[in-house]
């Protein structure tokens, strides 16, 4: 077959290279879902039906293993889908396929039900659990869908561009009621260990100051510039707190006692929590979702196995797995400094 990406080329360094005859596949998407889940099953299995590979859905993440739920998909199984937020295949938290026991166990039934290679669509832990295994011999690939953009290996993950979006149509919505009322907002986003949507959103929503797990802050420095930002007649002023800082709770606690009178001003919290997760993908995530679910089928159909697609340079690109797992990218130093030249204050580097 035709290589549809000049960086699809059977690498000959990677030993485990060896193409077989797929004829049958596995799909799971685990941990938390992100916007462009569904495009990205669509994409598997429309590309599985066009090359005579049948593709199985596992309900449930990992869990749906060892529960049987394996559920074939056709065209029609996925029709319409593109547009939906969340995924068909549902998703879990499955703590048991963390043991090395119930991995084997999980290859068994796998083995058992004619499934050669498995593709795994979620974050940084389904990856984990994608190569462990990989490492015990079973055939996977594996897909970034997370909103945190946390993975190393690609640029953005599925989620991420549907996420942000959401955040600043409600960062948005939030400055209207906010410049009304003369009020601070501070506004809590998603981020379990990672700064990166709270400094994107920040941006661009105009938000005057981000609160990341990365950068230390210093909160003198934050009351003083809402005190400016006040005597300078600005009627509202927003502050993004990612949850891998502190919880939005707590960052108010935190500046009201710091601010005390000085403050002057209202301050209110809106946590966005789940919604962050909900929308329909965005046309940057439909699109991204179904070149990499392509991507997968062709690469695995070509005998690669053991890595992630990624976005780099906008080409589609293979990560391995393990070089994967633990090891999370910075924020990118572009973005840093662009929210410090359009006067956005964020701290400083945790480690200086
Ligand atoms: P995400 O994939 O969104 O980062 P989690 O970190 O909650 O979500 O991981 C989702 C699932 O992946 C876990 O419930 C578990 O089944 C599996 N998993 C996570 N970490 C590991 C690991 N180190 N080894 C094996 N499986 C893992
Ligand atoms: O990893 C994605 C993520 O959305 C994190 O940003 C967030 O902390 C977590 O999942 C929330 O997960 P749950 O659905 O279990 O509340």
């Amino acid at each position: 077959m035709e290589n549809p990406d000049s960086n699809l080329a059977l690498n000959p360094k990677r030993a485990h290279n060896n193409p077989l005859m797929l004829k049958r596949i596995g799909l799971i998407t685990s941990g938390g879902d992100s916007p462009g889940m569904n495009p990205a099953i669509r994409s598997i299995v429309r590309t599985g039906v066009n090359l005579g590979i049948e593709v199985v859905g596992i309900q449930n993440g990992y869990q749906g293993i060892f529960d049987r739920e394996f559920m074939p998909l056709g065209v029609m199984e996925v029709s319409g889908r593109i547009r939906d937020a969340g995924t068909i295949l549902s998703t879990s938290r499955c703590l048991q396929f963390k043991e090395e026991k119930h991995q084997i166990e999980a290859i068994e039934i796998l083995k058992k039900e004619n499934i050669q290679a498995l593709i795994v669509l979620g974050g940084d832990g389904s990856l984990s659990g994608a190569a462990a295994l990989s490492k015990l011999g079973f055939r996977v690939f594996g897909i970034p869908c997370s909103i945190d953009n946390d993975l190393s290996g690609t640029e953005i993950s599925i989620g991420v561009d549907s996420c942000l979006n959401t955040i600043v149509h409600l960062i948005d919505m939030i400055k209207a009621t906010a410049a009304s009322h003369n009020r601070c907002f501070v506004v809590e986003v998603m981020g379990r260990n990672h700064g990166y949507l709270a400094l994107m959103s920040a941006i661009a929503s105009g938000s005057q100051i981000a609160v990341i797990p990365e950068f230390r802050y210093d909160m003198d420095q934050i009351v003083e510039n809402l005190t400016r930002r006040r005597l300078r007649r600005h009627n509202n002023s927003v502050v993004v707190v990612a949850e891998g800082a502190c919880s939005g709770q707590e960052f108010m606690d935190r500046l009201k006692k710091a601010g005390g009178e000085k403050l002057q001003q209202e301050v209110r919290l809106t946590v966005l929590g789940h919604l962050q997760r909900g929308s329909a993908p965005s046309f940057a995530d439909r699109f991204l979702a179904s070149r990499m679910g392509e991507f997968a089928v062709l690469a695995l159909n070509q005998g690669e196995h053991g890595s992630m697609v990624g976005l780099l340079r906008n080409r589609m690109n293979l990560t391995d797995l393990n070089e994967i797992k633990d090891h999370r990218p910075p924020l990118p130093a572009d973005a840093i400094r662009l929210a410090r030249n359009l006067g956005m204050e964020i701290g400083v580097p945790s480690e200086t």
